[in-house]
């Protein structure tokens, strides 16, 4: 099982200055959905976790299987002075928070599956789903991590996923990868109404999972197949069709063709 999840706890893991536009941290036994509580109840700047979560969300309306004590289930409020024209990429900027912070653990041989899959050796860690609130100047981010959850226990998840104990061998300390995140995350989001999109292109593509693999896409009605190449300065995916020619998605569903 590993450690409770505490508030105090994931505190001594920051300092004042990791801390800047963090506000409470709010844990409950159990929530329907993380995120949905960060957007009814949630503030700017509140860090809401659950220990299971009886309705969590996935993206595309799936759901996010999310057994007691053992994962992360997590959602953050923030706020923005005025609507980013980039919010879009608000999702990819935070699959890279937590692939950095998953590095700063120790822990590597992960990657991002665009827009923002967690993935290890082809298997699914972990997921991030964006809600904004109304008038898109504030956002619920919620990120959702497979920690302490064994592969081969009884579970309804309807595609290859891992865990960090999985990966590593052993259980991990979850307060201390809330904190590790939160120290990722929060300069990104400070930062991201300046974003500088080279580098957040460069920076994308340490962690870029699908590069150069053959893969195919569906994109509302039409399914394409062609070699992923990267995403562009906006995030979107490129994808190198056979004739040639480089198609972007700024929304699809990628899978790798064997
Ligand atoms: C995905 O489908 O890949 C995204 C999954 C996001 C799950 C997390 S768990 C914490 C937060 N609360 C939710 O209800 N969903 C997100």
């Amino acid at each position: 099982m590993g450690n409770n999840l505490s508030a105090d706890e994931i505190r001594q893991h920051l300092d004042v200055a990791d801390s800047v536009g963090l506000r409470d941290i709010h844990i409950f036994p159990e929530l329907d959905s993380t995120n949905r509580w960060a957007l009814q109840h949630g503030q700017c700047g509140d860090v809401c976790l659950a220990e299971q979560q009886t309705a969590g969300r996935g993206r595309r309306g799936r759901q996010w299987e999310s057994p007691a004590g053992v994962n992360l289930y997590f959602s953050l409020r923030w706020c923005f002075a005025q609507v980013p024209t980039h919010l879009p990429m608000l999702s990819l900027v935070t699959g890279l928070a937590v692939a950095e912070a998953l590095d700063d653990c120790a822990i590597h041989g992960h990657g991002l599956k665009w827009p923002n899959d967690v993935y290890h050796t082809g298997k699914k860690l972990g997921g991030i789903l964006l809600e904004a609130v109304g008038t898109l100047d504030q956002v619920v981010i919620g990120i959702g991590l497979n920690v302490n959850m064994q592969p081969g226990t009884n579970s309804s998840i309807d595609q290859p996923w891992t865990s960090l104990r999985a990966v590593v061998g052993a259980n991990l300390d979850r307060n201390l990868l809330v904190a590790a995140i939160l120290k990722r995350l929060l300069p990104h989001l400070r930062a991201f109404p300046q974003l500088d999109m080279a580098q957040f292109q460069r920076d994308w593509q340490r962690w870029d999972i699908l590069a150069n693999s053959p893969v195919r896409v569906l994109s509302g009605n039409e399914v394409l197949e062609g070699v992923a190449c990267g995403v562009d300065s906006q995030g979107q995916l490129r994808l190198a069709l056979n004739d040639g020619l480089v198609k972007v998605f700024s929304s699809a569903d990628v899978s790798v063709r064997m």
